[in-house]
């Protein structure tokens, strides 16, 4: 499938992981893709093999990200998707000791970097009639922990809700991914604890940033067309409950296969 086949993507935090994996997605699917992250090398290295543009940008810089629509604009001459990924825990206190500073710092991160994105990005969007779609997390729907994460992800939510109904009349979608825990070099150093967590998903594993990255390709596709102001979780059932059941088949409520 060439679903993006004369169309460009702007991706943030594009050096490894989930957005990694979106860039190399929508690559396959023949997209150009500008991949944007601190870490240069390896975006430059990443939009070498895709035959992209790699650019480092901080996302809590408003200079980074508009210069990036720029240049974006000044080498393919359009920007039909912007995949808001970057973001991540800021906080590691406990919510009752988290200080106003790091309340700005997440927030800044995760929910005006988006912001910030999508403002560089509109008047290209309303030219192209192209989609954003933003990647949040299962914590902003569930309750997992994290409240200052939690809140500037589901900040996302309600942002691209109000953007949706908003731009809908000028061709311009937007659309949420919620992954649950997704196996990135974010969890490097906590490999027992993701290991642990497959328990609590009814699929029996954690994700993969593929998994996010057909999501993700998915919305913003045309296939996704009619579809705006919604988020699609992408988290192997976690969401259906917390995992203290044994409602499997081999469980008290047995059933033989
Ligand atoms: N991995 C998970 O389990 C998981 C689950 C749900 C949601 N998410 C969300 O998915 C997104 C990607 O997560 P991941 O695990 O793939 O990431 P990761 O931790 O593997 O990588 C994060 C990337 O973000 C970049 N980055 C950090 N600060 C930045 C900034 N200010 N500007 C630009 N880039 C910056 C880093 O350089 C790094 O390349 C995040 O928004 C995260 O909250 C991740």
């Amino acid at each position: 499938m060439q679903r993006f086949e004369g169309r460009v993507a702007l991706v943030t935090a594009g050096a490894q992981g989930i957005g990694a994996a979106v860039a190399r997605r929508i690559a396959a699917e023949g997209g150009k893709v500008v991949v944007t992250d601190l870490q240069e090398d390896k975006v430059n290295e990443l939009a070498a093999e895709l035959d992209g543009l790699g650019l480092r940008v901080d996302v809590t810089q408003r200079a980074d990200v508009d210069a990036a629509v720029a240049a974006t604009i000044e080498r393919f001459g359009r920007l039909d998707v912007l995949v808001n990924n970057a973001g991540g825990c800021i906080v590691t206190s406990v919510p009752e000791d988290t200080t106003d500073e790091e309340w700005h710092r997440q927030l800044d991160l995760t929910l005006v970097g988006a912001a910030r994105c999508i403002q560089a990005a509109l008047p290209h969007l309303v030219q192209a009639r192209g989609n954003v779609v933003t990647i949040s997390s299962v914590n902003a729907i569930g309750a997992f922990g994290n409240i200052e994460y939690a809140a500037a992800k589901a900040g996302q939510l309600a942002m691209t809700t109000n953007y949706a109904a908003r731009y809908g009349g000028l061709g311009v979608r937007f659309n949420v991914v919620a992954p649950g825990t997704i196996r990135t070099p974010n969890w490097d150093n906590q490999l027992d604890t993701l290991e642990k967590f497959k328990k609590m998903y009814p699929l029996g594993r954690v994700g993969e940033p593929e998994d996010v990255a057909a999501a993700v390709a998915f919305l913003a596709s045309d296939d996704a067309s009619w579809i705006t102001g919604h988020t699609l979780p992408v988290e192997g059932g976690v969401l259906t409950g917390p995992g203290l059941l044994d409602l499997t088949p081999s469980g008290p409520f047995r059933k033989e296969y």
